[in-house]
């Protein structure tokens, strides 16, 4: 039984199944005005130190769906700016709240948020991690090539959060995983000790082209999370290698699909024409981010 959902090495694959069948479950009843308002009068807090379109407005619309009501919670607007302990924060919002969700840079203060609430957890993305976005990755998968064993993922990329949750997410319900980042960028090490006991199933690479090696879905994120970032120009030579175009797919099995969490950069990442052509596949993805979070949400706070 989940308590929080922090990340997805502490999720076990039952779990996980469960979680993406009544997400389908929940993407049925919405798709056929079926009610499902199975969180009646119950409130989320939607704590955000980093901006947001998917996770913020996907939250709080499934909240909506479900018969509850979210909140909206700017940092920045709150006492932590000006120093309220996350303790203090969390002790004192889950006396409100039925449940948090809270995206930070530092996956240590969402540890320490679950370690002092009372209501359930849900990472909302951090620097180590984004279980939400790959439960959304997993129902598109399973949506469009309607299992999981026998296929292999490729990720290139940086190797930080999605990536993080994504080898972790694929190797525990079943697929093969390969990943290819530059020097320095690697995974997190919890999830290549993890990786490590699948042997065969996974292989992490400098070469993007040996990862998509007869892959059957490819991933990749964003090479810089702001505009602002001192780093960019030095990141956009590092990851030019790791965009995601017309040659990778031609390693690629036939009728290989492709996904991005978004936001994108074309003509970075991926190409443009990448973009277009896969955009069923990216925007399903974006899509299964509502139900895949509804069924977090009514697991975790659900009677
Ligand atoms: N993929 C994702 O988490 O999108 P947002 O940053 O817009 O929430």
């Amino acid at each position: 039984m989940m308590k929080n959902f922090l990340r997805l090495l502490d999720v076990s694959k039952d779990d996980i199944m469960d979680l993406l069948n009544l997400a389908d479950q929940l993407k049925y009843e919405q798709k056929h005005n079926i009610p499902h308002k199975k969180l009646d009068g119950k409130t989320l807090g939607m704590i955000f130190r980093k901006e947001s379109t998917r996770t913020r407005v996907s939250f709080e619309t499934g909240m909506y769906q479900l018969g509850g009501h979210a909140l909206f919670l700017s940092a920045k607007d709150l006492q932590l700016e000006k120093g309220e302990l996350i303790s203090d924060t969390a002790r004192t919002l889950s006396r409100y709240l039925d449940g948090m969700m809270m995206r930070t840079n530092e996956h240590r203060e969402l540890d320490l948020l679950a370690g002092y609430s009372r209501v359930p957890i849900i990472n909302g993305m951090t620097d180590l991690c984004h279980p939400c976005q790959v439960l959304a990755d997993l129902l598109t998968i399973r949506e469009f090539k309607q299992q999981f064993e026998g296929l292999k993922i490729c990720y290139v990329g940086d190797g930080r959060s999605v990536a993080n949750s994504l080898i972790v997410g694929a190797l525990k319900v079943g697929m093969k995983v390969a990943a290819a980042c530059p020097e320095k960028y690697e995974p997190d090490i919890t999830v290549l000790d993890f990786a490590e006991s699948f042997k065969d199933n996974f292989l992490l690479t400098k070469d993007p082209l040996k990862a998509a090696d007869g892959s059957d879905v490819i991933f990749t994120d964003i090479w810089y999370t702001s505009s602002a970032d001192p780093d960019r120009e030095l990141r956009r030579q590092i990851f030019r290698p790791y965009q995601v175009n017309d040659d990778l797919l031609a390693a690629a099995n036939p009728g290989v699909t492709v996904q991005h969490c978004l936001p994108a950069h074309k003509g970075e990442e991926i190409t443009e024409k990448v973009f277009e052509a896969h955009a069923d596949e990216i925007f399903e993805e974006t899509e299964n981010r509502l139900h895949a979070q509804k069924a977090v949400m009514l697991r975790l706070m659900g009677d």
